[in-house]
């Protein structure tokens, strides 16, 4: 049973309990953040609790702990924890009040920090990929804010699940926006693109480490918008996100992505993440 933290506290799982009235429950006014633990470092905090900030500024909640705090309190749930890889889920509600659309007046916000275990992706979706399909991007216009209220993108991933696949690619107006769960790129003419970040995609931590590496790697880059037709014929294509860190995509909507097996680009940048990680791991990243 992991300890958990709760506006205050730390205690087992199984004692953690909130008000029906909270808001995150009601309205699923909250925001969170997954930070990958390895090793027991907290991989990019600074970047996550930026992030965290952006978010909470995006629905006018004041951040209840300095980033000082936060790294205090994550510090404890990690030192804690079974095993030495978590993925550290965190979210902050707007708190319980009378059933109101509008903020109540008086707001106490409910923190809760839960240690996840880690579970790397397989060596097997990593040797031949991964299947996705693609969907249209029918969520709000304020996908940067890492909100709580995903209902859908909890539906736009059960329609991958659906189709026997491990992602949805999600098309606006003609152009990929991101994953249900996590940010795509891809490579055509041997160059490596993802859309800008923007309103309508979730400014990824791995999204950031990844073409820092391409930066590093010298691998041909560029951030650009994406269409469904340059989706359709990339010669590869690549989701990120903390818990999937970088996978290929080999098919797509029943149609092989390029050769049907992850490019050489891919491995490349599979193994310069990988080393990226043990440096992190030894305390250097
Ligand atoms: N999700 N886009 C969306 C919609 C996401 O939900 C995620 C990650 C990402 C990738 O962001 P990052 O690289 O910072 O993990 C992009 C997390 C892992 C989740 O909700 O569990």
């Amino acid at each position: 049973m992991p300890t958990v933290y709760l506006n205050g506290q730390f205690l087992p799982l199984e004692e953690a309990h909130i008000s029906v009235m909270d808001r995150g429950f009601l309205f699923g006014d909250g925001v969170y953040e997954v930070i990958p633990v390895y090793s027991r470092r907290a991989f990019r905090l600074r970047e996550h609790l930026d992030r965290l900030q952006t978010s909470l500024d995006g629905i006018r909640l004041e951040n209840p702990y300095s980033a000082e705090e936060w790294a205090g309190l994550i510090g404890r749930i990690v030192e804690l924890a079974e095993t030495e890889d978590q993925g550290v889920y965190l979210q902050v509600t707007r708190g319980p009040g009378p059933r109101d659309h509008a903020f109540p007046k008086a707001v106490l916000p409910t923190v809760f920090i839960l240690p996840m275990p880690l579970t790397p992706p397989s060596p097997k979706s990593v040797a031949r990929g991964i299947a996705a399909v693609t969907a249209q991007d029918n969520r709000w216009l304020r996908c940067d804010i890492k909100s709580t209220s995903l209902l859908p993108n909890v539906l736009l991933r059960q329609h991958s699940v659906d189709a026997g696949c491990a992602e949805t690619l999600l098309l606006r107006d003609g152009y990929l926006s991101e994953g249900a769960a996590s940010n795509i790129f891809v490579v055509l003419d041997g160059c490596l693109q993802a859309p800008p970040k923007s309103h309508l995609m979730l400014p990824g931590i791995t999204y950031d480490v990844v073409l820092e590496l391409a930066q590093q790697g010298g691998f041909p880059h560029c951030v650009r918008p994406i269409s469904e037709a340059e989706l359709r014929a990339a010669a590869e294509v690549w989701l990120t996100s903390s818990t999937k860190e970088v996978l290929a995509v080999t098919t797509l909507d029943g149609q092989p992505v390029g050769g049907g097996r992850p490019g050489p680009l891919f491995r490349r940048m599979h193994s310069a993440y990988q080393d990226y990680k043990h440096k992190v791991m030894r305390g250097n990243g």
